[in-house]
């Protein structure tokens, strides 16, 4: 295949311009998410602003905890130990993979499941009776720190009539049923928040004095906020359901959002222009589209080009960290998915992944911009974000994107104010810190929001 027509070569630019988020559409965005986020806190809005009812810790925690952490395609049992100083080891952990039939079936099986790798790892480590953590990756109103009310899940997961359960409560009778009646329950919490904490954790724990993280992001399979919001305590903001993003959607994604029953069309807008489950199938629906309306990627015989989800969003991450000229690795990514292509296609696969990477970059930008200045108006204070997550971690220069983006917003300078800290593997860790501080808030006898 030779280079395409001029009106070929323009629908194609037309299609990676489609994913373009200009500084001015972003700052509206960033406006209106500002505003969901005090219309969330007031009941209203696409911003779920959930209480979690944990607090800032010290840095000074201590002691064995067993963690749950559930939030995807895997779950993890592990046990981590807390030794102050703002110190943290994991132990031991293990994990687990769940099948296409386990989304969709009875949430019994599945917390049985966990309850059994639970067994496993203490029964290793020769752990008896122990406080465990929850991270719940997905929706749940929590009405005490260890009473989470599942809403509707995410990424692909509905089990048959969880929503409206008490999550703790189903993972307190699996433990029971495997006989762990000595591991109790002592908090459920989100991802975010747990990487939140442990980023506060860590921070306290070398410098008593240091701030705490204002924000925690999560940029994984899904994405979510959860942000100190001072008098109104730590909120899970579960920002992927925001819908404030009309300025910036393709015909893609409005599709995408249409056909998908799972979340059905309308919930998770955000989620699914951003995060790890999407970007793959974005730019597999776009490469299909192109296929048929050009003279490139004529590739829907390949099932990764004709089944949905089959193109996985890591192989946008590979293609982005070719630096050869030909691309040569991405050459083999499509030789091994069945296709055999041109350098001038794969430099349009490239193109059009590093477009709605460079989206999803700024989208995060956005939100992250629209909760610091709910936080603090003007922006005058340093403020940390620690981040965790696959695509942030994985993606060649999405920090840088998401920097640029930032400071495109509100300046260099102020920009500058702004920290982000990975805290890779945040989640078992963070879990740990915040069952140590459920416990010292329990031995006060206080709850905060
Ligand atoms: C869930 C959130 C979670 C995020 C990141 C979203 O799909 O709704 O609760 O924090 O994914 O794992």
């Amino acid at each position: 295949m030779t280079a395409m027509s001029a009106s070929a070569d323009a629908v194609f630019a037309h299609a990676v311009a489609a994913f373009e988020a200009g500084t001015a559409v972003l700052d509206a965005i960033a406006l209106q998410f500002q505003a969901q986020i005090a219309q969330g806190l007031a009941g209203g809005g696409s911003l779920k602003m959930l209480r979690t009812f944990t607090r800032q810790p010290s840095g000074r925690e201590r002691g064995r905890v067993v963690v749950v952490d559930w939030g995807g395609t895997k779950a993890r049992a592990g046990v981590v130990d807390l030794s102050g100083g703002g110190e943290v080891r994991i132990v031991a952990e293990m994990t687990l993979t769940f099948s296409e039939a386990q989304k969709r079936g009875a949430p019994e099986p599945v917390f049985d499941l966990i309850a059994g790798a639970v067994g496993q790892v203490v029964g290793a480590q020769g752990v008896g009776a122990a406080p465990l953590a929850f991270i719940y990756s997905y929706p749940a109103r929590l009405e005490r720190v260890d009473r989470a009310v599942a809403l509707a899940s995410t990424k692909g997961w509905r089990l048959d009539g969880l929503v409206g359960r008490d999550v703790a409560e189903l993972l307190t009778a699996a433990l029971h049923r495997a006989g762990l009646a000595r591991v109790a329950l002592a908090a459920v919490a989100n991802d975010t928040v747990a990487a939140l904490i442990l980023q506060s954790y860590q921070a306290r724990g070398r410098d008593a004095g240091a701030s705490p993280a204002d924000i925690g992001l999560i940029l994984g399979t899904g994405t979510n906020l959860a942000a100190d919001l001072g008098p109104a305590g730590i909120r899970n903001l579960e920002s992927g359901n925001f819908d404030g993003v009309a300025g910036v959607e393709t015909p893609y994604d409005v599709a995408l959002d249409r056909e998908l029953d799972e979340p059905p069309p309308g919930a998770q807008r955000f989620e699914k222009m951003i995060s790890g489950h999407y970007l793959g199938e974005i730019l597999r629906r776009a490469l299909a589209d192109l296929g048929q309306r050009t003279a490139w990627f004529h590739w829907s015989a390949s099932p990764a080009l004709a089944t949905a989800f089959a193109f996985d969003s890591a192989y946008l991450s590979r293609i982005a960290a070719d630096r050869t000229a030909g691309l040569d690795d991405v050459d083999a990514l499509l030789r091994s998915l069945g296709i055999s292509s041109t350098r001038e296609e794969r430099h349009g696969v490239r193109a059009l992944g590093a477009a709605i990477a460079r989206r999803a970059a700024r989208l995060v930008a956005a939100a992250l911009l629209g909760t610091l200045r709910f936080i603090d108006p003007r922006l005058t204070d340093r403020r940390t974000i620690a981040v965790d997550g696959s695509l942030w971690g994985g993606y060649p220069g999405f920090e840088g994107l998401v920097r640029e983006a930032l400071a495109d917003l509100i300046g260099r300078e102020r920009a500058a104010r702004v920290e982000t800290a990975f805290v890779k593997d945040s989640t078992s860790a963070g879990a740990a810190v915040i069952a140590a501080v459920a416990a010292a808030q329990r031995s006060e006898g206080c709850s905060s929001a």
